[in-house]
């Protein structure tokens, strides 16, 4: 991707300046980021990906006569039959993770990988009838909504009070403050950073695609980290045994000594002694698959090129190339290869070539994981 050229889906702007002007710092609407666009599935068989076990989905509804503020919401799967009917008003089905599931949404989704892949998270479709919607709400992460069936009317603002309407199944703010307020018809598109509070609200039934960002919080980052590098902290730190020929006899019993505590931290840092553990704990995790995806085991070696299966999380760093949670050193002229398989998420037959005989192997490998195939 030329990140330096004007994007219609951009409104006009070039990736490298959405970047630099919106990205996590103000929102933009662009009408007609993809013009004439159509729905790329249509209701059944959206419907149809929300009664199935391994889809993640979420059914709400709201307005039960009377009671203004009620609303309801049951997580997937969802059998058609257990769904309102149309033309019951304001509810609403969330079906997360598109893009592992249907090649054209997952093709559709790589138009943003101008943001980093461990970034970029997923593709949820709604689907409401007239007046539906999650309600005022936030998120902790950056979205673009775009509009792929009928209307629906956005309010969005900075809102300071994030108090919540308490005992909802979902979370909605309790005094949402809109500053703006915008009507998306099928191919625009609304950029909210995190935190933007927003509410959209079917005009008619309506279809919106959120491509939505991963965005880990610290704890999460250091827990899974530190899980993976305590995997191999006993191999690293080693077996030497504490001793202590100089502690002297105490009455307080019970306190742990000193020396003790030094013996950990020493541990600790012999653990941590590998520069690249951490690089290498942190693109395993990045790169783990969805808890969903399974990959069924694919075919032999292609002669040709070979293309990344969609669900396939790809990444690589300075000394290592990361896939499916896994890591592997590279460097040299197989590195650069493997990083264009990352990069592009497909190699040609020319480059394949070009691979050695023990980077063959393991790619050879990741073909009959199902991580990768045949390039058609
Ligand atoms: C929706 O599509 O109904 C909700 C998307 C969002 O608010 O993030
Ligand atoms: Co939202």
């Amino acid at each position: 991707m030329n990140i330096q050229e004007p994007l219609q889906l951009l409104g006009g702007l070039s990736p490298q300046t959405f970047m630099r002007r919106y990205w996590e710092k103000k929102p933009l609407l662009i009408r007609q980021a993809i013009p004439g666009f159509q729905p790329i599935l249509d209701r059944t068989e959206l419907l149809d990906l929300a009664a199935m076990d391994d889809v993640e989905s979420r059914l709400v509804v709201q307005a039960v006569p009377g009671r203004e503020k009620a609303w309801r919401m049951r997580h997937g799967p969802l059998a058609r039959k257990s769904l309102p009917p149309f033309k019951q008003r304001a509810w609403s089905v969330l079906v997360q993770g598109v893009d592992l599931h249907d090649e054209r949404i997952h093709t559709l989704m790589n138009q943003f990988r101008f943001v980093p892949d461990a970034r970029l998270d997923d593709l949820m479709i709604s689907y409401a009838t007239d007046g539906g919607g999650v309600g005022p709400h936030f998120d902790s992460y950056d979205v673009f909504l775009l509009q792929a069936h009928g209307r629906r009317r956005w309010r969005i603002g900075r809102q300071k009070d994030m108090s919540l309407v308490p005992d909802m199944p979902l979370k909605i703010l309790a005094n949402f403050e809109p500053e703006m307020e915008f009507v998306l018809e099928p191919g625009d598109m609304l950029y909210l950073p995190p935190r933007w509070a927003h509410d959209g609200i079917a005009e008619g039934e309506c279809m919106t695609y959120s491509i939505g960002f991963r965005s880990p919080c610290k704890g999460e980052v250091a827990r899974e980290v530190l899980q993976r590098l305590a995997e191999q902290a006993e191999d690293e730190a080693g077996d030497a045994i504490y001793r202590d020929p100089k502690q002297e006899a105490l009455t307080h019993s019970a306190e742990v000594p000193q020396a003790m505590v030094d013996f950990a931290v020493d541990a600790m840092r012999a653990a941590l002694r590998d520069p690249l553990a951490l690089q290498r704990a942190l693109g395993e995790y990045l790169s783990e698959p969805k808890p969903n995806v399974w990959f069924a085991g694919g075919a032999e070696l292609p002669t040709g090129g070979v293309r990344l299966d969609r669900r396939t999380r790809m990444l690589y760093d300075a000394k290592h190339i990361f896939i499916n949670g896994e890591s592997f050193r590279a460097g040299g002229r197989d590195a650069q290869l493997i990083r264009t398989l990352a990069d592009q998420r497909y190699l040609q037959a020319g480059d394949m070539a070009r691979l050695s005989e023990d980077a063959r192997d393991l790619v050879s490998d990741w073909c009959e994981a199902g991580w990768l195939y045949a390039e058609q």
